[in-house]
């Protein structure tokens, strides 16, 4: 990285509220959620675009230095694997490259026991960096989380809170769809692929209870599919 200095990317693709996306009949969708989704909101070779290009800015913002890049699972694996596919293929080509290192991290929320009766406990939820090597081996760092949804931006400044305190030359943040949401804490990533309007989405590795992991589109979730992979 060449300096704690470097901008945040503003570029990214805005799908507006009123965007009809796509009819499922116009892409090919697995035959056992055909009946659960209303649309397509992004297709899976518009997300291949759009990484590619975070892929050579995220390559013009690091140098020699390098780059650990932390995945944060299990809705980031699809991105990960597939920004990581690009720099790779950067790495290759250009007259310069950026090593890089991987790791892996789960985060678990719980609510604090204390705060857990007062009013204000949603935002006392708090959360564990579970898996991945000891952070300690960030110290020193350039860190890349990379993250598949900011949706309030709370979970995001907590991670960031937790790996700040062991002291990574840098952290930045690529995330591949931020919601445009009004329960937004006004967070930002570094690198957005989509600003996606405010509505339940699956696919690309984002799931719901688990299921649509499988479906290489963003899609929106219908009624009928909420209700059948409801939690048990
Ligand atoms: N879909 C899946 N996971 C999520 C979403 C979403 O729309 N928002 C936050 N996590
Ligand atoms: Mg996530």
């Amino acid at each position: 990285m060449s300096g704690e200095d470097s901008k945040r990317r503003t570029n990214f693709i805005t799908i507006p509220d009123d965007t009809a996306g796509y009819r499922l009949d116009e892409f090919c969708i697995p035959l056992h959620y055909e009946d659960d989704l209303s649309r397509v909101l992004i297709p899976a070779g518009l997300i291949n675009d759009r990484i590619e290009r975070l892929a050579r800015d995220i390559v013009e913002d690091f140098d020699e230095d390098g780059l650990v890049a932390l995945c944060v699972l299990k809705g980031g694996y699809k991105f990960f694997t597939d920004l990581l596919d690009k720099i790779k293929g950067l790495n290759r080509n250009l007259g310069r490259s950026v090593p890089l290192a991987v790791d892996f991290i789960r985060l678990k929320s719980y609510v604090d026991r204390e705060k857990a009766w007062t009013k204000d406990d949603k935002s006392s939820g708090q959360i564990e960096v579970i898996g991945g090597d000891n952070l300690k081996n960030l110290q020193g760092k350039n860190v890349l989380i990379v993250e598949d949804i900011i949706d309030t931006g709370k979970t995001m400044q907590k991670l960031l809170g937790i790996l700040e305190s062991v002291k990574p030359k840098c952290i930045k943040v690529a995330s591949m769809l931020v919601k445009r949401t009004t329960r937004s804490s006004g967070y930002k990533p570094d690198y957005t692929g989509f600003e996606i309007p405010d509505i339940f989405i699956v696919g690309y590795a984002l799931d719901y209870n688990e299921y649509f992991r499988d479906l290489n589109h963003v899609c929106e979730i219908n009624e009928e599919g909420k209700k059948k992979y409801a939690s048990k």
